[in-house]
């Protein structure tokens, strides 16, 4: 088995894997509004990772690093080989998708449903541990329908961690197979951070980084004592500003303005102009940077509607920006 090196990565602030939101654009954009969050990318199954084309699925910029893949599965043997072609494509870590609870997810027999196979995830765990040259790690709830949250989760934990899983993100709160749709599955069954603590407070040797609901500043702040950092999922993404204000928190980064990140934005649209890039596929993971300012009804229209009419690429993007602040300039006034 390789050398796990549990404190080589900083997880104190993650964005969440999310289908169809954090692509590679999306992650760029991330990486901009904060330059030492660690980023993933959104779930890919192994199937695909093997019989599909790498570069699509999984070819990324250099300067979203550093960035986990995450993988979803539950044969022990793809998920190896899904390690071994992508362990060398420039990822910090692999992590294994246990927490999502949608259909397609669950007839593939990977995703939260897994939370009922502890022996298998650490099966499947062990073999791409022995696969991989950087780490693996798990992304998992704290419990599916009727198991037990308290010794369920601790035997989960117990088995995956004694192959060598280190790290553990875990979005507090279970997963109701039956019943809930996926979206709903985010929402209603209720928040327990207490619970996740109490795992970060029994488990300390392991890296616990808490998951789900965490939206405000200070909500972060206070929420975070205990873990090794938190994962932001929708939040960032409606709300993208906020991981300025969360790394300055953390970090003591000093923030952007959003117009360095527009600027940053714009080259980066001009650069993949260049490889055929539609601007809409980048602007439309930008839709809330102005979320909460005067003018971001105006930003979100054009980029929602006019991007894919605009043929200047960057340029557009500016333009918006610059009628954003001369309309809040004028509003204040
Ligand atoms: C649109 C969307 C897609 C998601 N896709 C994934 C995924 O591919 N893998 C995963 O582990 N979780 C996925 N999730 C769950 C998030 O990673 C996260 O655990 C969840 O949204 C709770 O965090 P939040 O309350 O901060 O949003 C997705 C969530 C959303 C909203």
């Amino acid at each position: 088995m390789h050398e796990i090196r549990k404190n080589a990565l900083n997880r104190r602030l993650c964005v969440a894997p999310m289908m169809d939101w954090t692509d590679r654009h999306c992650r760029v954009f991330h990486r901009n509004l904060a330059p030492n969050a660690l980023l993933f990318t959104e779930m890919i199954t192994a199937e695909a990772i093997i019989h599909g084309n790498l570069n699509q699925l999984i070819g990324h910029d250099p300067v979203e690093h550093p960035l986990a893949l995450q993988l979803g599965g539950s044969n022990p043997e793809t998920l190896a080989m899904a390690v071994g072609q992508a362990s060398d494509k420039g990822f910090s870590e692999i992590n294994l998708n246990v927490g999502c609870p949608s259909d397609r997810v669950r007839n593939g027999q990977f995703g939260a449903c897994l939370m009922a196979k502890p022996k298998l995830v650490a099966e499947c765990c062990q073999s791409m541990i022995a696969a991989s040259n950087i780490p693996v790690t798990v992304k998992c709830r704290i419990g599916i329908d009727d198991m037990d949250e308290e010794q369920g989760l601790d035997r989960f934990v117990d088995l995956v961690a004694d192959v060598g899983v280190q790290v553990f993100y875990l979005h507090a709160r279970k997963a109701w197979l039956n019943g809930l749709s996926p979206k709903e599955n985010r929402d209603i069954p209720p928040l327990k951070y207490d619970r996740a603590r109490r795992l970060a407070r029994r488990r300390n040797d392991l890296s616990i980084v808490l998951n789900g609901g965490l939206e405000t500043v200070d909500q972060i702040s206070a929420e975070s004592t205990g873990f090794s950092g938190v994962m932001l999922g929708r939040a960032a993404y409606r709300m993208p500003y906020l991981l300025t204000a969360v790394s300055e928190v953390f970090f003591a980064a000093s923030p952007p303005s959003r117009r360095e990140v527009v600027d940053a934005m714009a080259e980066y649209a001009d650069r993949m102009e260049k490889t055929r890039v539609p601007l809409r596929n980048i602007t439309r993971h930008m839709l809330g940077l102005y979320a909460g300012q005067r003018g971001a009804k105006h930003w979100r229209r054009q980029l929602g509607e006019n991007a894919r009419l605009s043929d200047d690429g960057g340029a557009f993007i500016r333009k918006i920006s610059d009628e954003c602040e001369e309309l809040a300039a004028r509003l204040a006034k």
